[in-house]
């Protein structure tokens, strides 16, 4: 499972970098809004920073817009993926990019058959949410199950980047699932480093190592 970064932070970002463990980013309105830089420099420091996939997203509320905003995005990197709402419209532009060879990650999916029809208009990526499903009493991660089965037996080629994930569990589900990506949260991440019987480990066999040391000095 290839793991993304789901973050516009740059410091964030670096982290991550070092660690070798990421395939690429995903960002979005919000988290760029967070960061409270003009969106484009923001995502020209990231393209710098990251060698694989970067979602950037348009907000344009028509195909003819979307198709606009994503043009210029798509320049700044060979990297870049555009990300495109699912809605009528952004399934048109979902379309029209494709066929200028423009990759797409299509988000806010929360349902079997809005996936199914983003893989059909030609997005390279979907991105349903788990979080924000289980945060109205849902099962995300049913739906990760789903889309997993429909893109099989049909065999698109779309990758599902499961996304809204909130802790390490989500993660875990998603890798047991079959799903392609995984984009977290660097709190996520930094989470799934850690294990409190490995920390316990590490101090005793320091501790034994010390008296090992100071006992051979006697
Ligand atoms: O990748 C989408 C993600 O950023 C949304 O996460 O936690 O705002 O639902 P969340």
């Amino acid at each position: 499972m290839k793991i993304f970064l789901d973050t516009a932070n740059v410091q964030e970002i670096k982290r991550a970098v070092e660690l070798g463990l990421i395939d690429g980013v995903t960002t979005n309105p919000s988290l760029l809004s967070k960061e409270g830089k003009e969106p484009v420099v923001q995502l020209k420091e990231i393209v710098k920073l990251v060698k694989g996939p970067i979602s950037a997203e348009v907000v344009a509320k028509d195909a003819d817009g979307m198709v606009r905003e994503a043009i210029p995005l798509a320049r700044l990197g060979k990297g870049i993926v555009i990300k495109v709402p699912l809605c009528e419209q952004g399934l048109v532009a979902v379309r029209r990019l494709a066929g200028q060879g423009i990759r797409t990650n299509v988000t806010l999916v929360f349902s079997s058959s809005q996936a199914l029809l983003a893989a059909k208009a030609g997005a390279s990526y979907v991105s349903p949410f788990v979080g924000r499903i289980d945060d109205i009493a849902g099962n995300g991660m049913a739906l990760i199950e789903e889309i997993v089965t429909i893109f099989n037996n049909y065999l698109f080629k779309t990758e599902i980047i499961v996304a809204s994930i909130r802790h390490p569990l989500h993660f875990v589900q998603s890798a047991l699932i079959g799903a392609h990506i995984a984009t977290i949260p660097f709190g996520v991440l930094e989470k799934l480093m850690r294990h409190p019987l490995t920390d316990r480990g590490i101090e005793a066999f320091n501790k034994d190592w010390e008296k090992l040391k100071s006992s051979l000095k006697k």
